[in-house]
């Protein structure tokens, strides 16, 4: 069953006794405001009270911006609810409140970030608020370091979200160095895109990252981390979208969060101050995030998820400027000899991350690099 505006009041009403968020009978309005492309998201709203509202999320068994003819698994909703689950339990507020999911037409019904926007707009506006980038680490910290094997074995079979990790490993580890259909990019570019698919030791490096993206089990990982899944208000930062979640390596959480705070860094050449602000971000994301998981006492493997975060955060930004997917703080530059400049910048910075993900061992040493 496909949901419409018209058809969530009827819907969310049959329903009413297992959310019990709004009166039975209360008049609902549905308004779509998804600017995903996967999935379908509505706001829904008491009409006599539009404070009291929700967010429905369903995902079609296609991605929603292709049609029919590209087909998704829809079990990509039941590991975004599990996600909002554990972040409700081990961070109550970081994320928002699951209410009531249905399995069978892939819906979720969640808690409304009424007053929230996304991080990526602050950022483009220039807005750094480095109170952000310290809650995200503080929770990754502590979703990592709760969610170990040794903590509890129980997560990694929940988390076997394997069709939407090999669509993360094609589209963020191959795709972007192969001649591929999906892949775009600046024409200024061609000659180092070129040169990247024929650098051995380039592609060895970003082979071996793909293979410890697909094979390391270390947590709960959201899978899709970047500044796009975050929203906030003030000094409040909430993780949203995690279909992409899986039981994995979890530095690269921090490095797609990296990743896109550096592609902000990019964009905001020529704005010294803005770009001084991002790389205390940068700073402050993994501080809080070593101070958090090192609180359970654990530090054997956090090197290791440095070294890895290094490495995931090159390849994600490379791919934002070749691959499928790329990030509107970059696209959104009009001047083209501009764009091009800071396309050319975050396209070195990537390729020498990856190069040197091993041998970069502190937070200092990776803003060095930009
Ligand atoms: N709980 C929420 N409260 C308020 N707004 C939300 C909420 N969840 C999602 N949104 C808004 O809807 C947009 C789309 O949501 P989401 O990213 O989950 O959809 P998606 O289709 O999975 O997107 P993508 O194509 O990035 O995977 C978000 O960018 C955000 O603006
Ligand atoms: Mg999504």
């Amino acid at each position: 069953m496909e949901l419409n505006k018209d058809t969530i009041p009827r819907y969310l009403q049959e329903r009413h006794a297992d959310i019990a968020l709004f009166d039975a009978d209360a008049e609902l309005i549905a308004e779509e405001i998804g600017d995903g492309n996967l999935n379908f998201v509505y706001r829904v709203f008491d009409a006599a009270d539009p404070r009291c509202s929700l967010i429905i999320k369903q995902a079609p068994p296609y991605i929603k911006i292709l049609g029919p003819a590209y087909p998704l698994t829809t079990q990509r909703l039941t590991y975004e609810c599990r996600t909002l689950e554990v972040y409700h339990q081990l961070a109550a507020g970081a994320a928002p409140a699951p209410h009531y999911f249905d399995a069978e037409n892939a819906v979720i019904v969640m808690e409304d970030l009424g007053g929230y926007h996304l991080l990526r707009d602050a950022l483009i506006a220039g807005n750094v608020n480095p109170a952000i980038p310290a809650q995200i680490g503080t929770f990754l910290g502590r979703v990592h370091r709760e969610t170990r094997a040794e903590q509890a074995a129980h997560y990694r079979k929940h988390f076997d979200n394997t069709e939407m990790q090999a669509i993360t490993a094609d589209y963020v580890f191959t795709l972007p160095f192969t001649e591929h259909e999906t892949n775009f990019y600046t024409p200024g570019l061609a000659d180092k895109v070129a040169q990247l698919k024929t650098d051995e030791a380039f592609l060895q490096k970003a082979r071996a990252l793909k293979s410890i993206f697909l094979t390391e089990q270390l947590g709960v990982t959201h899978g899709d981390l970047h500044t796009g899944s975050v929203m906030v208000h003030g000094d409040s930062a909430k993780i949203i979208d995690a279909e992409f979640a899986f039981y994995g390596p979890v530095g690269f959480d921090i490095g797609l969060f990296w990743a896109n705070y550096c592609l902000s860094y990019f964009s905001h050449t020529g704005t010294a101050a803005v770009q001084a602000q991002l790389k205390t971000a940068l700073v402050r994301t993994w501080e809080s995030y070593a101070a958090e998981f090192k609180a359970g006492g654990k530090t054997d493997t956090l090197q290791h998820i440095f070294h890895t975060a290094a490495g995931f955060a090159g390849m994600e930004v490379l791919r934002r400027l070749i691959g499928a997917a790329h990030v509107k703080d970059i696209e959104g530059i009009l001047d083209a000899q501009r764009k091009l400049q800071a396309e050319t910048a975050a396209l070195e910075f990537g390729v020498t991350l990856v190069k040197q993900y091993e041998s970069t061992a502190t937070v200092t040493e990776l803003c060095a690099l930009l």
